[in-house]
């Protein structure tokens, strides 16, 4: 897909279609106005007809017949203006690129109602639009043999004025990086288990490498021998050897701590001998999600050339029932000195994830941050629409929070408090790897506070908002590449690149 921007008025410009957004009540603005003079009222009265209001969501999509320079028009709703935000335009921008999609265009334009829209920069609106209409457009169609031919080929920004240009472009050029970062991630994610496996992630790892962006990859005689029980135990059932994937981006000060990312690496998630019902099991092709997130934002952050140290850590496996797989009852001892009782093998993200965050330590770091399909409990609590945000340093947790509101990427506080650490506590080791099945998700974020060392962190629960079966706005079906855009506004914000 192409972008490009025109500094032309909407009835001068050329294309297969145009997409126009327009605000609650005032649908009559002046890009609208100007075509529906020539349309002869055919927008007022469709838009009257069909209940069009421009409310956030609503679309009304016009065939002109011939009468305009574009043969289609979509009017996209962006709802008040006062309450307009940035994920406000995505969503209108990914309904209509669907729209002009579902009519068989692949060339079109868009103009957003008059500037500024509640004080959004041209710069971010145009990041916004361009994030969304690729996120829009995507489908997972590798196995495909006929694929779709659907494709969006061209987007033009119309602009309202020249000196707009340059923040356009630059918004538009920040927002594909992006947006490319997360299809990648939702590939690795939708991609079947029989081929995504943890050696596959490792190689797509390697992949990345290039310039100042630098892999690593121990396999399983490294894993052992470093000490990291929580992975090897976890892997031991499966024929697919374990890797630990490092990536590391430093591309500022030599002497500034780096941020640590880290992100759960199950390529897929049987339960292991607590084996997992059938139901919906196939789905757990996902549980991969926090290291594709991971990985979508190391490449973004190589992209944008961000002036960040970054370090991802990914601890990947199969969790598989087998004749060497670990059992409920065993011990396995962690990086970190801790010794974890098992009582459920299907609660092992917490124990690849317990030896990342200890290795991490070895980096110094400014901060680590988490992100993990961890609990189904966490879905239970806050549904698909955010993420759980648990931290043990107040800035992280809202530079985190604050960043999900901006990218649409919402995560939700949750609390840590000591009481909870009690339900862990383990009659033969140090910890138990389950608590009560009440506040599992929270149970599941303190046994990962028992391996931080001192360490800033926060760790984000992906579970219920990495994947959906309904595809809505820029959301596709199956994996959603969710993180990447969050980690990446984190960092900038936590670097102070950005206020
Ligand atoms: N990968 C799952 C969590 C999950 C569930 C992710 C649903 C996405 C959708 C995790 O490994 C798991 O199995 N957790 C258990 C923990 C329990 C055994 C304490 C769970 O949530 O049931
Ligand atoms: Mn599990
Ligand atoms: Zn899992």
């Amino acid at each position: 897909m192409k972008f490009s921007t025109k500094l032309e008025g909407v009835t001068k410009f050329k294309a297969e279609g145009l997409v126009i957004g327009v605000t609650e009540n005032k649908i009559n603005n002046g890009n609208v106005a100007a075509l529906d003079k020539i349309l002869s009222g055919h927008i007022k009265k469709t838009a009257r007809t069909e209940k069009f209001k421009g409310k956030a969501g609503q679309v009304l999509s016009l065939n002109t017949l011939g009468m305009t320079k574009v043969e289609r028009i979509v009017l996209v709703g962006l709802g008040i203006e006062k309450d307009i935000t940035l994920d406000t335009a995505r969503r209108s921008g990914a309904k209509g690129a669907s729209a002009m999609r579902a009519s068989g265009i692949k060339a079109f334009g868009i103009t957003m109602a008059a500037h500024p829209l509640n004080s959004l920069s041209s710069g971010l609106l145009a990041q916004a639009l361009a994030e969304a209409i690729i996120l829009a457009s995507y489908s997972f169609d590798t196995f495909k043999t006929k694929k779709s031919d659907g494709k969006i080929d061209l987007v033009t920004f119309l602009l309202e004025k020249e000196s707009d240009g340059v923040a356009v472009r630059r918004g538009v050029e920040k927002g594909k990086k992006l947006a490319e970062a997360v299809c990648f991630a939702r590939d690795l994610i939708n991609l079947p288990s029989n081929y995504a496996t943890p050696s596959y992630l490792a190689s797509q790892a390697q992949k990345l490498a290039k310039g100042k962006l630098k892999c690593k990859v121990l396999g399983p005689r490294s894993i052992r021998k470093l000490g990291m029980g929580g992975l090897m135990g976890v892997s031991q059932g499966s024929n697919e050897p374990a890797k630990f994937i490092i990536l590391e981006f430093m591309n500022s000060k030599t002497d500034k701590k780096p941020i640590v990312l880290v992100g759960k690496g199950v390529t897929f998630d049987t339960g292991g001998i607590s084996i997992k019902p059938s139901a919906n099991m196939e789905e757990m092709k996902m549980d991969m999600s926090g290291a594709a997130a991971v990985l979508g934002a190391m490449k973004a952050a190589s992209e944008l050339n961000l002036r960040a140290n970054i370090v991802a850590l990914v601890p990947t496996t199969e969790n598989m029932p087998g004749g060497n797989s670990y059992k409920p009852g065993d011990v396995l001892t962690g990086l970190s000195g801790v010794t974890m009782e098992i009582l459920n093998t299907d609660a092992e993200g917490r124990l690849i994830l317990s030896d990342a965050i200890a290795y991490a330590d070895r980096y110094k770091p400014d901060c680590i941050v988490d992100l993990a399909t961890l609990t189904g409990a966490c879905a239970v609590a806050l549904g698909n629409h955010a993420s759980g945000l648990f931290s043990t340093d107040k800035q992280i947790l809202e530079q985190i929070r604050q960043a999900g509101e901006e990218t649409g990427e919402r995560c939700w506080p949750m609390p840590l408090w000591e009481d909870y650490e009690e339900e862990i506590n383990s009659s033969v080791a140090d910890v138990q790897n389950i608590g009560q099945r009440w506040g599992g998700a929270i149970t599941a974020a303190t046994f990962l506070k028992k391996h931080i060392n001192k360490n800033k962190w926060a760790h984000i629960d992906i579970a219920g908002t990495a994947y959906t079966n309904k595809p809505r706005h820029y959301l596709s079906k199956g994996g959603l590449g969710i993180g990447v855009r969050l980690l990446i506004e984190f960092v900038e914000k936590r670097t102070k690149l950005k206020k």
